[in-house]
């Protein structure tokens, strides 16, 4: 089994605390460790942007274990995850290769240029997704921003499968937790239906507590 990175010194009262779902995402990638490394992805060096990386405890681990020669940009809105983010990593990997940057999901990215997308997204149904914290009173808010997804805990998800198709680069692909909730069959339904250039699987599941976890590769034909 391959170890689980450290978090140096973290704050879980401002960013996500790696649970379930991100235990899941590296079950993922170490289950599929041969096909991540010989996959040809269409550039040498390939891209991979992991959104909302929260402690940087996916970002670090793909990084350290799974893609070493791969350049990493770990987004997040919040600004103590891309410092945590970067934090992770340098205690536990090499850190020439990995940046971070604050911003809402894909906006800061230059099209078709990311090979490997993560995102373990806000899924929780909710009444509706907190607004950015404008005072260091608010900073609650960071947590349930990790949290809520809106009515069906699909807003946020919604708003990235928007984007992905102008995002991947050709032969890219993207891993995207969902619950059970979120209606994951329909969703990666009718993404196919919008987008025929796209195959899109589930390759994980599992059961943790009362909710059922899964994760689906959104794959960009060429
Ligand atoms: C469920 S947490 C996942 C954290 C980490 N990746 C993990 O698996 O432990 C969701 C993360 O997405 C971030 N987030 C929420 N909405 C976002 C958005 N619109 N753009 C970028 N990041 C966002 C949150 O701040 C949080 O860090």
């Amino acid at each position: 089994m391959l170890p689980t990175p450290t978090i140096p010194s973290p704050d879980y009262e401002r960013i996500y605390e790696p649970a379930e779902d991100s235990f899941l995402i590296l079950d993922l990638f170490e289950s599929q460790l041969s096909y991540f490394q010989s996959k040809r992805f269409s550039k040498k060096t390939p891209l991979v942007l992991e959104i909302g990386t929260g402690s940087g405890i996916i970002t670090t681990f793909i990084n350290k274990h799974i893609l070493p020669n791969a350049i990493y940009v770990a987004s997040d809105l919040n600004p103590y995850a891309c410092k945590t983010a970067l934090r992770t990593n340098k205690a536990n990997a090499s850190s020439i290769n990995v940046d971070s940057i604050r911003c809402d999901l894909t906006t800061a990215l230059l099209p078709n240029s990311v090979d490997l997308l993560v995102f373990n997204p806000p899924y929780v149904p909710a009444e509706f997704v907190p607004q950015v914290p404008e005072t260091s009173e608010d900073e609650h808010t960071w947590v349930d921003i990790a949290l809520n997804g809106g009515p069906e805990g699909m807003d946020v998800t919604n708003q990235l499968l928007q984007s992905l198709s102008d995002t991947l680069s050709v032969d890219g692909e993207a891993y995207i937790l969902f619950c059970a909730r979120n209606n994951p069959d329909t969703v990666a339904q009718n993404f196919m239906s919008n987008y025929p250039n796209f195959k899109v699987e589930r390759v994980i599941h599992r059961k943790a507590g009362w909710e059922v976890l899964s994760i689906y590769r959104f794959l960009k034909l060429s």
